[in-house]
């Protein structure tokens, strides 16, 4: 088979990660007997640097025109007080709206060798596997207005950020959610903030409707302060998580560290077009061309990529076997030093987990 890839790794430790995954999955491409072909294109600051935008036209037509896109991080202080519309992150933004990705996909999976590298006690992460299934075209992050003016009468300013939801796009994100819990263990946990925001209301009262259709699986409105709680208090209680954007980028930070480390955490963000894989760590400027990033979140997502995009799962199970594998050896990056036999770099990780991917294909 042959499949196309449009890489996007933006800036940071991006680059690193992206270039460690790729290898990965061109290696295992080509001993199975595969052609990726990969085009690069700069977004977010790296992109500012160049051509003053965070993102070209030709790169959303691109993304658009390819099988799947592996984004890597966007941002840095660099970029961090320039106006608006040239801040590295509506690279994202933009890319995630063009793209129709409004299914995003982070799975958190306890793997045993790192229970006890969780900043939570043992008992409560060991066996958590969990999936946050955050909208990612609507809510706060998209709705208008959105803006700051001048407000003379307070001599100041005034600011205002939209929460915008219509029925169809709870509706498709709920359905989703839904199809997934099913795959699972069929129960879905809808997280909102109905006592208080209307946006909320509307997805209560979208999620009773819809799970009348799923009877099979159990249906649990949890309010989103509650959730925040429930994470770090009991995380196993949870199968899968469907909440509106901005709650979902809160949540799945937190559920994140239950793994030890944010580091480790695979997105998918699927939609109406080319999908969309990217770890859910950002850009760490800090630790940027150190070789000391953790690649093991992009490949990762490479993996979710070959299951949801390129239709090869089997190549999928390799991966998140070898992660595993080589996790279960010892060998760690930087940001999980607790329990490690071996610390190693991103291209030495990448290499581990080419390695042990190979004596499998
Ligand atoms: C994420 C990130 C992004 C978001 C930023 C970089 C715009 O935090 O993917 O979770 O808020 O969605
Ligand atoms: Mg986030």
């Amino acid at each position: 088979m042959i499949k196309t890839l449009a890489v996007v790794p933006g800036d940071g430790i991006g680059t690193e990660v992206t270039d460690a995954a790729l290898d990965v999955l061109q290696a295992v491409f080509q001993a199975s007997g595969h052609t990726l072909k990969t085009e690069s294109f700069l977004i977010g600051g790296a992109s500012l640097d160049v051509y003053d935008t965070p993102i070209n036209d030709q790169v959303v037509e691109a993304c658009k025109r390819a099988d799947a896109v592996l984004l890597g991080a966007v941002g840095g202080p660099k970029w961090d007080n320039l106006p608006p519309e040239k801040r590295p992150e509506k690279a994202l933004l933009r890319l995630r709206k063009d793209l129709g990705l409004y299914n995003n996909l982070r799975p958190v999976k306890v793997i045993p060798a790192l229970a006890s590298a969780s900043t939570l006690r043992e008992e409560v992460v060991s066996g958590v596997d969990l999936l946050v299934v955050r909208e990612l075209t609507g809510g706060l992050y998209f709705g208008l207005p959105k803006e700051t003016v001048a407000h003379p009468q307070s001599n100041g300013e005034r600011s205002v950020d939209t929460m915008l939801y219509h029925t169809f796009e709870i509706e498709r994100i709920v359905r989703d959610a839904y199809e997934a819990a099913r795959k699972r263990r069929s129960k879905l946990t809808s997280v909102d903030k109905a006592n208080i925001l209307a946006t909320s209301q509307l997805w209560r009262k979208t999620v009773d409707r819809i799970s009348k259709e799923y009877p099979d699986v159990v249906t649990e409105h949890m309010l989103v302060d509650n959730c925040a709680m429930q994470l770090v208090r009991n995380p196993k209680q949870f199968d899968v998580i469907v909440t509106e954007n901005m709650f979902g980028d809160i949540l799945s930070d937190e559920a994140a560290m239950l793994t030890g480390s944010i580091g480790m955490l695979p997105s998918a963000s699927l939609g109406t077009g080319t999908a969309l894989y990217e770890p859910v760590h950002g850009s760490a400027p800090d630790i940027a061309g150190k070789n000391i990033a953790n690649p093991l979140a992009t490949i990762a997502s490479v993996a979710m990529m070959l299951r949801f995009s390129l239709d090869m799962p089997t190549l999928a199970d390799v991966l998140e076997n070898a992660i595993q594998k080589v996790l279960d050896d010892g060998y760690r990056c930087a940001d999980l030093t607790q329990g490690a036999l071996e610390i190693v770099g991103t291209r030495e990780m990448a290499d581990l987990i080419k390695g042990e991917a190979l004596k499998h294909l």
